[in-house]
């Protein structure tokens, strides 16, 4: 192999930088060149790609967001789309493509590694709803800027004995509520995979209101069928007796612009050179996912025919710190 393309696509996830530099870097190092395409599969059907040298992945594992630039690509989504983005591939010399991102990135790598185009995905959305990874690259720093802005809001939610419906971000996946849920105290969960009846939250806030609780966290998936401000509008609308003065806060994108912790730049370095390793190999059509502690491949076809479940334990655990 001569020339490999690296691209990110999607939302954008702490990490991915680094997940850049290791493709590039270990790529070089087995003599290959390796090519960055600008905007995801934008930038494929553009023809917008050049060579990156080590020195240009330097200083950027500790960066956020990603050098390539991301993009969500309408047009490849059409066989027009596609067969000139694998023209342009086959023009530019491009032998085999790392791609960089989530679930609907990886579909798309599934469907040019059917084409036939030699393609490894690396898993990388703050959503952690990708099959085939435990964790995928960006949750952990995503986590951890939740966890600060619940911190935060449990000190005035707890000055002005208030409760704050907190919204996270991860589609329609509930783990990053959850997850941010348990490590944050909350007081209540709301995510898509469980069925939420307003009323029983209203009734449990009460309940902690009347036992003294200074505050009351409930941190709310964007995904979840009422999310913060449809649960805050049933409240109101339905006089729902809470106790507690109540108070929204949507997160938002302000969880995807940080800057990697040291385990997203660990898994993504260990995930980019994991996928050079496996082309080098003759090894394609997989995605390198955290399984078990290691960076494993599983097959795209398997990666888009399975939705990752949520793990029914954590939900219990949820449930029961949230005392
Ligand atoms: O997939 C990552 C994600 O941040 C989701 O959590 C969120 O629903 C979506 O992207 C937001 O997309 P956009 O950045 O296009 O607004």
């Amino acid at each position: 192999m001569k020339r490999i393309a690296v691209l990110t696509s999607g939302g954008d996830a702490p990490g991915m930088n680094a997940a850049i530099r290791a493709v590039v870097r270990t790529g070089i190092d087995k003599g290959w060149e390796v090519v960055g395409v600008r905007h995801g599969y934008a930038g494929l059907i553009d023809g917008d790609m050049d060579a990156l040298g080590v020195r240009d992945v330097g200083g950027i594992i500790q960066q956020g967001g990603t050098i390539l630039g991301s993009a969500r690509s309408a047009e490849f989504r059409t066989e027009q789309g596609r067969a000139q983005a694998l023209r342009l591939l086959h023009q530019r010399g491009v032998e085999a493509l790392v791609i960089i991102g989530g679930n609907g990135s990886q579909a798309g790598a599934h469907v040019l590694s059917q084409m036939g185009f030699p393609v490894v995905g690396v898993a990388s959305t703050i959503d952690n709803d990708l099959y085939g990874s435990e964790i995928t690259i960006g949750v952990d720093t995503a986590l951890d800027i939740a966890l600060e802005a619940i911190d935060r809001l449990k000190v005035t939610a707890s000055s002005h004995h208030r409760a704050f419906l907190v919204e996270v971000m991860g589609r329609d996946c509930g783990y990053l509520a959850l997850v941010a849920g348990i490590a944050g105290g909350a007081e209540a969960v709301i995510i898509p995979e469980v069925e939420t009846d307003p009323e029983v939250l209203a009734a449990e806030m009460r309940e902690a209101y009347e036992r003294g609780k200074a505050h009351a966290i409930v941190v709310v998936a964007e995904g979840a069928r009422y999310n913060a401000e449809g649960l805050a509008q049933y409240f109101h609308e339905h006089r729902a007796r809470l106790g507690f003065d109540l108070r929204v806060t949507t997160l938002g994108h302000v969880q995807r612009g940080g800057a990697p912790g040291a385990f997203d730049r660990l898994l993504a370095s260990r995930m980019g050179a994991a996928a050079t390793a496996h082309l080098a190999r003759g090894e394609h059509g997989v995605l390198m996912g955290l399984l078990r502690g290691e960076i494993r491949a599983t097959p795209l076809a398997e990666v888009v025919a399975n939705k990752k479940p949520l793990d029914e334990h954590l939900i219990e655990l949820a449930r029961a710190l949230a005392a």
